[in-house]
């Protein structure tokens, strides 16, 4: 079966992919700098599939490293590129740091796989790449709007790169897949979420509240457009969104692709308000929990969530897991690690 490499591999979206590429027969390599993951993932990943992926410690940064790596498994047959840094305030305040981590390690990777007599490729993107669409649900074809952070610029531009790449170099085939909100763990609560310090995103701040690690949520905003006032996204469960990865890997691999480059929207198609994710998960739980409204936070757009007809026609994947089984699976999670 293909080599394939995970960078990221141990984070929350690459370890859970890395399981769904393992549990379909691929051997799966994972880079990783543990910069924000451990190594007891790949136990979780072992203890799901019963195969403990190949890890291998480098920062991608590292360019002489990048290249070593590629000469000791130069059978890689394709790549999902996860490693990135993420945390959008953090953008704002270290720029050139997000536009090294995320820009140059996609180049020097890029470098290496025109090298190769062919290699498919797989790069998380973002809907922040659309900002507030002006048409919802958001279509891949609607306009990618100025980025609000260096992290969002440094989405746009991977694709830029990406695309330039694949018009000159025809043995790279690769797929952009634009993220909407993943949520959730796995089911068998082996493997999840492990945010560093005080969570920013929704859910992990929800259920670290109601473990009782965080006194309150801030509920940012209830003065919006929207029918309850607080803001719209499309949570997408993240065992649904690691299965698209492998269903985007294999279209690239058995030449399936129409274009060398392709973009596709993650997403369920389903816009939930901040309230009704505090309401799954108070249905999930059991649990009351202690919120209150507070003032916008800036930069927030007010609704985002995905037209999902090109991932559910070309790709032939939809998402099955609702919302409550992403809380539920989160909260279980939760439990496991702080419980
Ligand atoms: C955020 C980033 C986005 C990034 C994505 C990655 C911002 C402005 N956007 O998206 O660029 O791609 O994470 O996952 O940071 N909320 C609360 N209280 C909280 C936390 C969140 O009310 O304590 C609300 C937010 O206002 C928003 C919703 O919950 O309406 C989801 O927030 P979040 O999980 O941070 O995701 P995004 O804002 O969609």
């Amino acid at each position: 079966m293909d080599k394939i490499l995970v960078t990221g591999g141990l984070g929350f979206i690459g370890s859970h992919t890395v399981v769904e590429l393992q549990n379909e027969g691929y051997e799966v390599v994972i880079i990783d700098d543990l910069s924000n993951s451990t190594e007891k993932v790949l136990d979780g990943i072992t203890a799901i599939t019963g195969k403990k992926p190949i890890f291998v410690k480098l920062d991608l940064k590292d360019k002489a490293g990048v290249e070593s790596f590629f000469k000791a498994h130069s059978d890689v047959k394709g790549v999902i590129h996860f490693a990135a840094s993420k945390a959008v305030g953090e953008s704002v305040e270290k720029p050139l740091l997000y536009y090294e981590n995320n820009i140059n390690t996609l180049v020097y990777i890029l470098k290496e796989l025109q090298k190769l007599p062919s290699a498919s490729f797989i790069f998380s993107s973002s809907c922040t790449v659309y900002g507030q669409a002006d048409e919802l649900p958001i279509t891949e074809n609607a306009p990618v709007k100025q980025a609000e952070s260096p992290y969002g610029n440094t989405k746009q531009i991977g694709e830029e790169i990406i695309r330039d790449t694949c018009k000159v170099s025809s043995s790279i085939k690769a797929i952009a897949l634009r993220y909407f909100n993943p949520v959730g763990a796995h089911e068998s609560v082996e493997i999840g979420e492990l945010p560093i310090g005080v969570p920013q995103n929704l859910v992990p701040f929800i259920t670290q509240t109601g473990i009782g690690l965080r006194e309150q949520l801030s509920v940012f905003g209830d003065d919006y457009p929207t029918p309850d006032g607080t803001c719209i996204r499309d949570y997408i469960h993240v065992v649904d969104l690691a299965k698209a990865h492998v269903v985007a890997l294999k279209r690239l691999l058995e030449d399936k692709n129409k274009e060398n480059y392709e973009t596709f929207n993650l997403g369920t198609g389903k816009g939930s308000s901040v309230l009704e994710v505090v309401g799954a998960f108070e249905r999930v739980s059991g649990k009351k929990l202690n919120y209150k409204i507070v003032g916008r936070r800036e930069g927030d757009i007010i609704s985002a969530y995905a037209d999902t007809t090109k991932a559910n026609e070309e790709l032939g994947w939809k998402t099955k897991l609702t919302l409550d089984d992403a809380l539920r699976s989160a909260w279980n999670w939760e439990q496991k690690v702080r419980g």
